[in-house]
């Protein structure tokens, strides 16, 4: 059996500023604290449980859809191609599509390196032939690729609707630096929520059992833990809607009393019912993010979706196709 291939590059990704972050969105209005802040160990595991819900329909749905149409996707994309995961910290997706595109390599890209090596040992595990490029890297800072990667038509893979956490400006800006990487003739193979009936789309983001409770929470107990601030996350309600008029999930943390957060020297003082938003969740009609994905430089080329029209898999092109 041919032995796996892995290669490790460590881009030296920048490291988080979480208290200056926290510092300047609890000294706004609305006060906001960005969402990357939830994956800390204890987040990442509470994530994952969210996707094992029953209310939470998207990261099943999405894998229904890629297991159904993995060929198809494979006869659109082509064999032989450069597959570029940005944020690929887990090869549960991935895996679904790697026997129909036989990838001339896989380069999942992930800012945590012990994220990053499990999955790509788990990858290179399940695929001996496969060659893996792993990158530590923040993606949402840079997409330079490691040096000497392997030629073949550039693929991004970006999967589980993470573009919903980007406010529409910035996803434009975040596909133009996909566009860019993936050069001329490439591909964006991407999973979109879509729009649909408010009361899934609440639930989703209020399962009964209140992980997605926990999940917002354990933010706090993140700041606490590492800022030493002094929240007492009995006082705080996760509380999560879908605003129509702007096509999202809200996620916010509401204070049940009036109260005085301390960080450092600085004090922050909440009025009841005052929130921090810590989330937005977009969700994109089919043309909507053809839209938004045309103004990166991408072509539309194919969406599939499940029975229920629930979630969307959009494949596009740019320019030399
Ligand atoms: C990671 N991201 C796409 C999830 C979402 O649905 O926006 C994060 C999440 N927040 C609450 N539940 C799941």
């Amino acid at each position: 059996m041919q032995q796996a291939r892995i290669q490790f590059h460590d881009l030296h990704p920048s490291a988080d500023d979480l208290r200056s972050d926290v510092l300047t969105g609890l000294s706004s209005s609305p006060r906001a604290i960005p969402p990357k802040y939830f994956y800390d160990q204890k987040g990442s595991q509470l994530f994952d449980e969210i996707t094992n819900t029953e209310e939470y329909y998207p990261t099943r749905t999405e894998m229904q859809i890629l297991e159904s149409y993995a060929q198809e996707i494979a006869e659109c994309i082509g064999t032989g191609s450069l597959l570029v995961e940005p944020g690929g910290g887990s090869c549960a997706k991935v895996r679904l599509l790697l026997e129909g595109l036989r990838p001339c390599a896989y380069v999942p890209m992930d800012i945590s390196k012990d994220h990053l090596w499990i999955a790509a040992e788990q990858t290179a595990a399940e695929f001996p032939w496969l060659e893996v490029h792993a990158a530590c890297t923040d993606f949402t800072q840079t997409m330079a690729l490691p040096d000497n990667l392997p030629s073949g038509t550039r693929v991004a893979f970006f999967p589980g609707s993470s573009i919903g956490n980007f406010h529409p400006q910035d996803a434009v800006a975040f596909l133009t630096t996909v566009a860019a990487m993936v050069g001329e003739g490439g591909y964006l193979l991407i999973g979109v929520d879509v729009k649909k009936d408010s009361k899934i789309l609440q639930r989703a983001y209020n399962d009964a059992a209140g992980v997605t409770a926990k999940f917002n929470l354990n933010l706090l107990a993140r700041i606490n833990r590492e800022l030493a601030a002094n929240f007492e996350l009995s006082k705080w309600q996760h509380h999560a809607f879908y605003n129509a008029e702007v096509g999202r999930i809200e996620m916010h943390l509401r204070s049940e009393i009036e109260q005085v957060i301390q960080i450092d020297d600085h004090e922050f003082y909440f009025d009841q019912n005052e929130t921090i938003h810590t989330e937005n969740s977009y969700k994109y009609e089919i043309g909507e993010f053809q839209e938004i994905a045309g103004r990166a430089g991408f072509n539309p080329e194919q969406v599939w979706m499940d029975s229920n029209n629930l979630f969307s898999v959009h494949l596009f092109s740019t320019d030399g196709k």
